[in-house]
């Protein structure tokens, strides 16, 4: 077994427009992508390793998926430091970015992270990405992994591509519920099949907790007691979506009810149950669009089959990339200003010396256009003939040229890049199929923002090349240049950007606006203002009193620029004073932003925003989801509003909440959630997103996971080792500066799919997720709940009612929640009225009928039109043995 040393973890972002690019052909997943992290050292056998655990894992993967998917076809994306021995290509088109499987060192003290795959959509949908750490994977002895490092990959594959979820208790949560079929309390598990033992650890050593030690009073076993499974002599064989490492697991849970095979047991109160409403895995996987309508029937493929084709790129250690940049701006001159102010902020910031530029804005006069470094006269002066006459070529002639100027550079360098790029603000909208493919063969990535009402034509295509394809108005010109430029850089060089503002200035008027950088930034700070007609005056001051020195001004291209380095000591409140000094209104872009500097043990918040749209239902429903990171950690309790656009037109502010529930499936973990449901018409839609800490309230989690020792069993033999238990901690860091970030998101369209449902979207309230018992006294069989309160729609408004259902039977509320008996109103103890406002937390207190012994319970949300959300997830509790 080899023995890594504890390095650096990483941290990444993620472009969720860009991500995976993951397929299935006939059972083979292709293009399954996975990065080793610059913090792992070069080390030729772990990638042997990984390629013997990844080949496994697709024979494992093929069996659980009952002969229906391997891995036929994985990339490697091995550091820029590895030797290029290991490397089958230097890579230019990989990035750690779009990997679907990151592995990295466990990091130094203060950026170290736990294994997990980040989901955000619900049941049954994708995840973010999964990320594994070197010194889990190659440790047999981790309580995850227990030698079987293969199994253990396919259960994170299966939470990352499925959406399916864990079947053991997470840390926190409880490792037994109260079973209505068994009628006393049980481990939290898939199936009944998976056998083990209950012990306690105490000074003398491990003890058995029997039945008879469960408490009367609460059910519940002696404090300490521990449900540890066998690693072996499971009945049954599934589930890997719990304890994979067990000997007999290799199958997901079914609802198949031959006597002896142990299905799904519905009841327990895990992740799975709660998110994915009481399902079975193996129900949720055969219904994913990989297996759905018997799509990739099972077939009968030899382990050598299953053996995945692996090749092996090598991240380039510089960039050297080569942007033809076509414009074709439009006719209004201060349209056209703007575009030219963005082209230049998205040229001036971010690139280094090696990329090299040519802006194409007329083929037919400007034959001598070539490469040239991006500061350069010519470049420069290209951005600053704004007045210059452009319709004397076609675009396409243009975006000719483009293609003709970086084919000339044909080298083969390493890290060489090709680029490119189209900002449109007419009629042309796209490229043409075989520009496209001629594109592709010459190794020149496309990419397309259109600033016209119309969408981009064959976007899909181009985002399938790699390239970036955005359709924006006019108004957030800036915020497009701004995706582009973080999809052309690795996560550490991409810019933090604070604030984007659109201002308007009366004539003779000031305009005063303070921003905060907070604790996590250091680097240099960069303030543009983009005014229109005259240059207005401006001053900036530091935290400390003192005015921001470096300032220049571009008046051809209407700009004034300031910069300052930020270290610790410019932490805090900055302000920005900006006065109109002549009679006429004047409107001005405000950017400011900050290009970090990163150490082993700093990097900045960063956040990332998109939309996901859910076809599934009917009219479709649109989740809008912003993450605030800081590394790997969650930022938490921080204020996060998202801004919907259509057109010009600004049509929804929305809060996004972190505090789990309903569209955020998960509490604390950095991603904020909230639906959007004000659609009004059809058309193109996007998202910009504003984190503003008014109260200073936010704070990184910092979770470590504690290395628990293994259990010795003082009983049975030296063998019968039991895993050790998962256990973490969280470490609270509050931010002693205030936060304040603005992100957005890709587009997202509004279609016919809206107008299925005649008389407006009459959104039911979203399900409940996360409905606990907070307290029960048993002696009058109070039941005191707890949830977060769904909207009206979705999770907006105020719903008008619940509905809550009870039965004696778990499993037949489960199967049947409005068989259950419903709770009525006598029944409420403190009558807590009209539903709470979305995203509040509710408690209820219940007094359920004399002679019950135990119950089950189940709700939903009702809005004033009589729509009814989903049943939530179930809850149990007794009330006598
Ligand atoms: C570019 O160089 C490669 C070899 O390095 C050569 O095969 C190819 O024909 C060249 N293409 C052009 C357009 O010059
Ligand atoms: C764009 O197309 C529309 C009709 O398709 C036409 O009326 C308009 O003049 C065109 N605009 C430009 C700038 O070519
Ligand atoms: C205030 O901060 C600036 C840098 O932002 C620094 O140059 C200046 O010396 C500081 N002034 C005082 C009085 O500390
Ligand atoms: C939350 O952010 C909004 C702007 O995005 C701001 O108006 C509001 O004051 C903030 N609230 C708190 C409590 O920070
Ligand atoms: C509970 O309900 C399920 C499903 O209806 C049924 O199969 C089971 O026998 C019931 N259990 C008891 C104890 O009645």
């Amino acid at each position: 077994m080899k023995f890594l040393y504890l390095l650096l973890i990483f941290v990444v972002t993620l472009q969720h427009s860009a991500g995976t690019h993951i397929r299935i052909k006939n059972n083979g997943y292709e293009l399954v992508v996975v990065a080793i992290h610059e913090s792992v050292k070069e080390n030729a056998q772990m990638l042997t390793s990984l390629k013997k655990i990844i080949t496994d894992s697709s024979k494992v993967l093929y069996s659980a998926t009952r002969h229906r998917a391997y891995f036929r076809k994985v990339f490697f994306l091995i550091p820029s430091t590895w030797s290029s021995g290991l490397a089958d290509k230097d890579s230019t088109s990989v990035n750690l970015r779009d990997a679907d499987i990151i592995i990295s060192d466990p990091s130094s003290v203060s950026r170290r992270s736990y294994p997990r795959t980040r989901s955000y959509a619900g049941c049954g949908h994708r995840g973010i990405h999964i990320q594994l750490r070197t010194d889990v994977l190659f440790n047999s002895r981790h309580p995850l992994v227990q030698g079987k490092p293969e199994k253990y990959l396919v259960h994170e594959f299966a939470k990352y591509w499925y959406g399916v979820f864990e079947e053991y208790p997470n840390p926190g949560e409880n490792q037994f519920y109260f079973s209505t079929t068994v009628g006393r309390a049980d481990p939290v598990r898939c199936s009944t099949g998976l056998r083990g033992r209950i012990m306690k650890k105490t000074q003398s050593g491990i003890q058995l907790c029997s039945y008879d030690s469960i408490d009367p009073d609460t059910g519940e076993f002696p404090e300490g007691c521990v449900y540890y499974p066998y690693p072996s002599h499971n009945q049954g064989t599934a589930s890997m979506m719990d304890h994979s490492y067990i000997q007999e697991i290799k199958d997901f849970c079914d609802d198949d009810q031959t006597p002896g095979h142990f299905s799904h047991n519905v009841e327990p109160p895990n992740r799975q149950n709660r998110l994915c409403s009481h399902r079975s895995t193996w129900d949720i996987i055969s219904n994913t669009p990989d297996f759905l309508n018997n799509a990739n029937p099972p077939g009968s493929l030899s382990d050598s089959q299953l053996t995945p084709q692996f090749i092996v790129f090598r991240a380039p250690s510089r960039r050297r990339r080569r942007l033809a940049v076509v414009l074709d701006p439009p006719q209004e001159f201060h349209k056209r200003l703007r575009l030219h102010q963005a082209v230049d902020h998205f040229l001036t910031e971010g690139f280094d010396d090696e990329t090299k530029v040519a802006i194409i804005t007329n083929a037919a006069h400007r034959k001598g256009t070539r490469m040239r470094s991006r500061r350069s006269a010519a470049v420069k002066s290209s951005l600053q003939s704004i007045d210059q006459f452009y319709s004397l070529s076609t675009m396409r002639s243009r975006i000719r040229r483009g293609i003709e100027i970086l084919k000339k550079r044909n080298s083969t360098k390493e890290g060489m890049e090709f680029h490119l790029i189209v900002i449109s603000c007419n009629n042309q909208s796209g490229f043409e199929t075989e520009v496209l493919q001629e594109m592709a063969t010459t190794g020149i990535t496309p990419h397309f923002i259109h600033c016209g009402e119309n969408g981009i034509e064959n976007m899909e295509k181009i985002r399938l090349q790699g390239g970036h394809a955005e359709s924006r108005n006019q108004r957030s010109i800036f915020y497009a240049v701004q995706r582009l430029s973080d999809k052309l850089h690795d996560e550490k060089d991409v810019s933090v950007q604070i604030s984007n503002e659109n201002i308007e200035l009366d004539g003779d008027t000031a305009y005063h606006s303070e921003f905060s950088l907070d604790d996590s930034l250091r680097g240099e700070l960069t303030i543009r203002l983009h005014y229109s007609t005259s240059e207005p005056s401006v001053q900036v001051v530091a935290p400390n009193g003192s005015e921001c020195i470096y300032k220049s001004t571009d008046r051809k291209l209407r700009y004034i620029r300031l910069t300052s380095l930020v270290s610790h000591n410019e932490q805090g409140k900055w302000s920005i004073t900006i006065k109109n000094k002549t009679p006429n209104k004047e409107s001005i872009n405000v950017l400011v932003m900050l290009q970090p500097i990163i150490s082993e043990d700093e990097v900045p918040i960063r956040t990332n925003a998109w939309v996901k749209v859910f076809h599934e239902h009917s009219p479709p429903r649109v989740g809008v989801y912003a993450e605030v990171m800081n590394g790997g950690h969650p930022v938490v309790n921080a204020n996060v509003t998202a801004h919907v656009y259509h057109e010009d037109r600004k049509v929804a502010v929305i809060p996004l909440r972190d505090s789990g529930g309903g569209f955020d499936i998960m509490k604390n973990d950095g991603i904020y959630s909230n639906s959007f449901t004000e659609i009004e018409s059809q058309g193109r839609h996007y998202v910009e997103v504003m984190i503003e800490d008014v109260l200073t309230n936010s704070e990184i989690h910092r979770t470590y996971e504690l290395q628990l020792p293994t259990e010795k069993d003082t009983e049975d033999d030296q063998h019968d080792l039991h895993a050790p238990r998962l256990d973490y901690h969280t470490e609270k860091i509050p931010l002693r500066h205030r936060l304040k970030r603005s992100t957005s998101s890709g587009e997202f369209h509004v279609d016919h799919r809206w107008d299925s449902l005649s008389g407006g979207y009459d959104y039911p309230p979203a399900r409940i997720n996360d409905l606990t018992v907070t307290r029960v006294n048993r002696k009058d069989r109070k039941v005191s709940l707890s949830w977060t309160a769904p909207g009206s729609d979705l999770d907006n408004g105020r719903a008008s009612s619940y509905e809550i259902r009870y039965n004696t039977n778990g499993t037949a509320l489960v199967l049947n929640p409005k068989k259950g008996m419903l709770v009525k109103e006598d029944m409420l103890g403190d009558t807590s009225g009209k539903p709470k406002e979305a995203g509040q937390v509710e408690t209820v207190t219940v007094q359920f009928p004399a002679k019950m012994k135990w119950v089950a319970i189940m709700l939903r949300s009702i809005d004033e039109n009589n729509n009814a959300g989903e049943f939530s997830n179930m809850v149990t509790t007794y009330f006598v043995l």
